[in-house]
C-alpha cells in the first residue's frame, strides 16, 4: 500500500516541442522528477506517455499516480488528444499498478530476446479520453 504523504503534486512545463513536451514534477518547490508525452501524434490524436520520479524516497507516495492525472488532464483537455499508451516492463509492479489506478487498462505484451540473451515481457497500456473522463478523473477530483 503507497503511503500517501500528503504533498501536492503539479507539473511545471520544462520543454515545449511539436512532438514532444516534458514536464518536471514538482512536489510542492522541490522538483522530484520528470513527466512526458513522446510521440505525439495530432492527426490520429495519441501520443506515450512517460515518466521517471528520480529518488527512491520518493517512490510509492502517490507522487506518480497524480503527476499521470495531472499529465492526463493536459493531454485530453488542453492538448485535445483521444488516446494515451505506455510501454513498461512486466517486472515493474509499482509502475503497472500506479497507471492501473490512473486509468490505463493493460491492451497487449510484447516479447522480445534482449542483446544479453534474456527475454524482455512488455505491456503496452493505454487510455482513451473517454474512458478518464468516465472513470479516473471522479476519483481524483483534488488533483
Ligand atoms: C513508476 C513510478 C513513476 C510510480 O510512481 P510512484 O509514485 O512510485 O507510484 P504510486 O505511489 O503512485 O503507486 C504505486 C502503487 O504500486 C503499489 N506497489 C508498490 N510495490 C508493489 C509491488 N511490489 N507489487 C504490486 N504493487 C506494488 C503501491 O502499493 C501503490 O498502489 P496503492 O496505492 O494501490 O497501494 C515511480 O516509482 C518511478 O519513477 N520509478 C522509477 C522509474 C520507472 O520505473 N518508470 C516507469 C517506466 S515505464
Amino acid at each position: 500500500m503507497s503511503q500517501d504523504m500528503g504533498g501536492k503534486v503539479t507539473l511545471e512545463l520544462v520543454k515545449p516541442q511539436r512532438y514532444r513536451v516534458i514536464y518536471r514534477i514538482m512536489l510542492g518547490n522541490q522538483p522530484i522528477g520528470e513527466i512526458e508525452l513522446d510521440h505525439i501524434a495530432w492527426r490520429s490524436g495519441e501520443a506515450e506517455l512517460k515518466i521517471f520520479i528520480h529518488q527512491e524516497e520518493f517512490h510509492n507516495h502517490g507522487y506518480g499516480t497524480k503527476a499521470v492525472v495531472a499529465l492526463l488532464n493536459q493531454a485530453f483537455f488542453k492538448m485535445n488528444l483521444s488516446r494515451v499508451y505506455l510501454r513498461v516492463h512486466a517486472n515493474n509492479p509499482i509502475a503497472i499498478r500506479c497507471y492501473e489506478k490512473a486509468g490505463f487498462k493493460k491492451e497487449g505484451r510484447l516479447s522480445r530476446v534482449t542483446e544479453w540473451n534474456t527475454r524482455e515481457e512488455i505491456f503496452l497500456m493505454g487510455i482513451s479520453k473517454t474512458r478518464f473522463s468516465k472513470d479516473t478523473q471522479k476519483n481524483f477530483r483534488a488533483v
